[in-house]
């Protein structure tokens, strides 16, 4: 159940009763745990549109509640005409014992819709480099969200395999094979293929001048050069899914859909577009203007859908995927987690897609944008070099770290222990770092502070989690619900217990505006409210009455910890 919104229910109900149609309750957590964490806040605004005294009005809508739900909490006015809301205890003990039996941990199901999320999508012309960290990460951890929330989620890797930038990785195929060099063996080491094919581009005027000519032969269907391709991306794709194997991103090979696979509606884009009357050519080029794209000097910004060489742009190729996910997939909602830089591009996609009737009324397209990874200096992160670094590289340093501070932690562990626990703590953290913080502004990408035990890391909450489970091996029973009732009187208890009680609200919280750092943060306060209650009250040394009590309490804290976790990707170890 979500305390949140079942009150603001109540309250808008009340102020209804009290002549206010339509006014939002607009509740908050006051923070103050006396207060069960609950303020309303709508009545002033009602107040006004009513032309009443707030505080007269605050007292009527008091009055409904105390008759309507009287019996689970205590209401008090306050300021100017907020009303406090305290849970009693019974109320928050009864909500507690359901979500504690509940196996979805009372987070309900939503009405079910068509999500279409478009996240990862790399460039196959590159090894997937530290920039994909976010688009995968974030996207993954809102794709399991909104599953679990009971929407049918279609993942959609909408990769670039197709463009200019394959002419010299085709050009290179090709010279290693006519000098007899085995492919497979060449292809293994996709970074150091990428770098010879684009040193050669640069250097050869020979190679460039082939290169060249592969890129019109791919386009033109030649079938060599379609197979040389098509084992490059074969194996491309290969190294990307090993990729999200290691980093458990939920993504696999079927979800890939890439922009090759559009290429044959190309053409019918453009016949639709001209039948919509939205192209105007433009030195040779096929392109749409729309009043609310302006550049520079209120220049009327185009969108070039068709080059004047016939060739067709980024945002063609993405045209045709609107189509098939508005039209084909009759998605009720297609969800694009891409850099904060193309911004302008899905602004004119969209815009376009919905002048051209492929997006229908209620159907929801957007983008979700976030912004970039710096280095510690505020620079873009990069490698001494200057190169992207590699995603690969990465993900084996944050286990290589992980694991001298597990070895340092907790030396009894066998090497296999150490190793898998590295693995979980060393993803955990990389990802962590993405999703803990506002996806809108750029971040510091930072080691010490990632893989830290303190403060708002995966470690410090993988951690806390072990700490729960340590619990009950010395008890020698496990985190589910068996038997026995809660039974809270401290006050350390109470604020864990609320805390708990707020899970589906933080769940539900994130898909609004895709911020998964809502449930990091939430998780985070989850973890210090568990270790107040653990240093104030005894569980193993309590009496027996309120041994169970405490031990479910810590049941029910340790399954939502890993819960949570789980929902943003990041896995949990028994002991670290
Ligand atoms: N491949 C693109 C890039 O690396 C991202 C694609 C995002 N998705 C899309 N439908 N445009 O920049």
């Amino acid at each position: 159940m979500n305390l949140k919104r079942n009150l603001s229910q109540q309250v808008e109900q009340a102020l209804k009763a009290a002549g206010a149609q339509n006014s939002p309750a607009i509740i908050r957590q006051s923070g103050k745990p006396e207060y069960g964490h609950y303020q309303a806040n709508g009545i002033m605004g009602a107040a006004k549109k009513l032309g009443k005294n707030p505080r007269e009005l605050a007292q009527q809508t008091l009055k409904t509640l105390v008759d309507n739900i009287g019996d689970s909490a205590t209401f008090e006015i306050a300021g100017p005409g907020f009303i406090n809301v305290t849970f009693s205890k019974k109320f928050i003990t009864d909500c507690l014992t359901e979500m504690s039996n509940d196996k979805r941990l009372g987070v309900i199901a939503q009405s079910r819709q068509k999500v279409v999320v478009d996240y990862s999508s790399p460039n196959l012309a590159k090894e997937m480099h530290i920039g994909h960290l976010r688009s995968t990460a974030i996207g993954d951890a809102n794709v399991r969200i909104m599953e679990f929330l009971g929407h049918h989620v279609i993942r959609a890797n909408h990769v670039g395999d197709w463009g200019a930038q394959f002419g010299s990785l085709l050009a290179y195929m090709d010279k290693l094979e006519s000098e007899g060099k085995p492919l497979a063996t060449e292809l293994k080491d996709l970074e150091v293929f990428y770098q010879r094919a684009s040193e050669m581009f640069k250097t050869e005027a020979n190679f460039a001048k082939k290169a060249r000519e592969f890129v019109v032969r791919l386009q033109s269907g030649d079938e060599k050069c379609l197979e040389l391709w098509k084992r490059f991306i074969s194996e491309s794709i290969k190294h990307c899914q090993a990729i999200y194997d290691l980093l458990d991103i939920s993504l696999s090979t079927t979800d890939v859909k890439p922009e090759s696979a559009y290429n044959g509606e190309l053409n019918d884009i453009i016949i639709l577009l001209e039948a919509a009357g939205l192209i105007e050519l433009s030195d040779g080029a096929k392109c749409v203007f729309l009043p609310e794209f302006v550049g520079k000097d209120d220049e009327p910004l185009p969108a070039i859908i068709q080059k004047s060489d016939g060739g067709f742009p980024y945002i063609a190729t993405d045209l045709a995927a609107v189509q098939f996910r508005a039209q084909k997939l009759a998605a009720h909602r297609a969800i694009y987690f891409v850099d904060g830089r193309q911004s302008l591009h899905f602004a004119q996609l969209f815009a376009i897609a919905r002048a051209a009737g492929f997006i229908a009324e209620d159907q929801e397209f957007r983008h979700v944008p976030f912004g970039s990874i710096l280095n510690k200096d505020g620079k873009p992160y990069k490698t001494r070099e200057g190169g992207a670094v590699k995603l690969a590289t990465v993900a084996e340093e944050a286990i290589n770290r992980a694991k001298s501070l597990i070895s340092d932690k907790n030396a009894q562990l066998s090497d296999a222990e150490k190793e898998k626990i590295a693995r979980v703590v060393g993803i955990g953290a990389i990802k962590y770092a993405e999703l803990s913080k506002n996806r809108t502004t750029d971040y510091i990408f930072d080691w010490d502070t990632m893989l830290s035990f303190e403060g708002n890391t995966a470690p410090y909450l993988q951690y806390a989690y072990t700490r729960i489970v340590s619990i009950f091996r010395h008890a020698s029973i496990t985190l589910e619900p068996a038997g026995g009732h809660f039974d809270l009187d401290e006050p350390t208890e109470l604020a864990l217990a609320l805390k708990l009680l707020q899970y589906p609200e933080a769940v539900e919280n994130v898909t609004e505006d895709f911020q998964a750092n809502i449930l990091c943060n939430y998780l985070f306060e989850l973890a210090g409210l568990f270790s107040a209650f653990y240093e104030n009250c005894p569980v193993l040394k309590a009496d027996e009455s309120k041994r169970s009590s405490r031990l479910k309490l810590c049941g029910l804290s340790g399954r939502v910890l890993q819960h949570g976790l789980g929902l943003l990707g990041i896995s949990t170890v028994e002991q670290m």
